[in-house]
């Protein structure tokens, strides 16, 4: 907010640059954004070629590094800089040297109890849980994975430790095993907090998780190059072939294939082929060796295999994706080049003072962090590092 509002107009104009999201921005603010490219007429240049207004503005940004470690400051220890902190970076000197000092202080804040407590509020934010011992296991899992800067993969694949406990004060973490009856563990995917937190009709909501947390859009998570009209009132948008889940024609109890007012395959056909993989954990978030889901039908009746996918259907994440149980879902997720962008356009949007990427639509146009995102899979996907691509970028240090 602070740096968004207060301090740096541009932070606005970086996303209103292109896509959705820009022009969500201009639309809700009313703001009389007639167009972004402008004429040499209109702008500096003399000549006939167009000259980018937003690209102007944002060549014309000068780094201003105090103001910069005011607000990484606040974000990543939720305090203001110290007094010599900011006199430091005042009297380094030129602009390089400023540099040098305001990363130093920057890595210095990573390192620091304060940051974990700002990595725990950040995932709790991110998982929309916490706060209660079990419901707290996944945030502070991913806090700790952040805090060590290891690896997004281990969020998605790690088989031990995967229920850590925080303590606030000496911001440490202290490894501990989820007992909750799982035989092979898959970082988050088979955290009990998880589970019990997001129980739902044929487990959905555990589906919507994974698919807002980590992929940042709502449903629909696929659609195909060329959508199909089936007579319905839209057309269907799902790359899946139609038949691929259940529907009261093929053995179901829910009729997925519906398409008199909204295309349920469009989003289900997604969410079928994963929804059975979380169906065996109960209200609890204990694994049970039979399904624990309902379907909303008369009498609430347990789901079976065949209320989700056809008989002979196998789940996976994505199409062309197979994933035949929970710590193969966690490979895949962890090799999704979109699962990382996702998490760095979270690391951005808070950098940055934006809402939640799903809840309020700051969707991070892909190649707005195309450079963090590229460095993030050349470095194995390294959470802190992420962070500090975000810190010491341009869009960050200039105002
Ligand atoms: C735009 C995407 C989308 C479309 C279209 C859609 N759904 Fe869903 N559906 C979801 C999501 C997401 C959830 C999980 C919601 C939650 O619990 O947070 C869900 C939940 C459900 C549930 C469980 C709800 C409960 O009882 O708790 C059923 C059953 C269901 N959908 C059936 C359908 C059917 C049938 C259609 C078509 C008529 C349909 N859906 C269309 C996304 C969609």
């Amino acid at each position: 907010m602070i740096r968004n509002v207060l301090e740096n107009p541009m932070r606005t104009t970086t996303q209103k640059l292109s896509g959705l999201a820009g022009v969500l921005a201009a639309a809700l603010a009313g703001a009389a954004c007639t167009g972004s490219t402008t004429t040499g007429d209109d702008a500096v240049g003399d000549d006939d070629v167009p000259v980018d207004e937003w690209d102007q503005k944002l060549a014309e940004r000068e780094y201003d590094y105090g103001a910069a470690l005011r607000i990484a400051a606040l974000r990543l220890t939720g305090q203001l800089p110290t007094l010599p902190e900011i006199k430091a970076i005042a009297d380094a000197g030129d602009v390089a040297a400023q540099k040098v000092v305001y990363e130093s202080f920057v890595r210095g804040y990573l390192d620091t109890p304060a940051f974990a407590n700002q990595m725990v509020r950040f995932w709790r934010d991110a998982f929309k849980m916490g706060e209660s011992a079990m419901l707290d296991t996944a945030p502070v899992f991913a806090a700790q994975l952040t805090v060590e800067n290891r690896a997004l993969s281990e969020l998605f694949t790690a088989t031990t430790g995967n229920c850590p406990t925080f303590d606030a004060a000496a911001g440490t973490f202290t490894a501990a095993d989820c007992d909750n009856g799982v035989t092979t563990h898959a970082g988050v995917l088979t955290n009990p907090g998880v589970q019990a937190h997001f129980f739902s009709n044929m487990a959905f909501r555990r589906v919507r998780w994974v698919q807002e947390a980590f992929a940042c859009t709502a449903y629909p998570a696929e659609v195909a190059e060329v959508p199909v009209d089936m007579g319905g009132a839209q057309a269907y948008s799902s790359p899946w072939p139609f038949e691929s889940i259940a529907g009261r024609n093929n053995g179901g109890t829910v009729d997925f294939h519906d398409t008199s007012a909204v295309v349920c395959a469009n989003c289900h056909s997604t969410m079928n082929h994963l929804a059975p993989l979380f169906a065996n954990f109960d209200d609890q978030g204990q694994l049970q060796t039979t399904i624990q889901v309902k379907t909303p039908n008369d009498g609430a009746p347990d789901a079976k295999l065949t209320d989700w996918l056809p008989a002979g259907e196998a789940t996976a994440w994505r199409l062309g994706v197979p994933a035949a149980d929970l710590p193969a879902l966690g490979a895949a997720m962890a090799a999704d080049p979109k699962v990382a962008e996702c998490t760095v356009a979270r690391f951005w949007n808070w950098g940055l003072g934006k809402g939640d990427i799903v809840d309020t639509l700051s969707i991070v146009p892909s190649e707005v962090i195309a450079a963090q995102v590229a460095a993030f899979q050349a470095g194995g996907g390294t959470l802190q590092d992420a962070i500090l691509a975000v810190y010491t970028s341009d869009d960050f240090v200039k105002f």
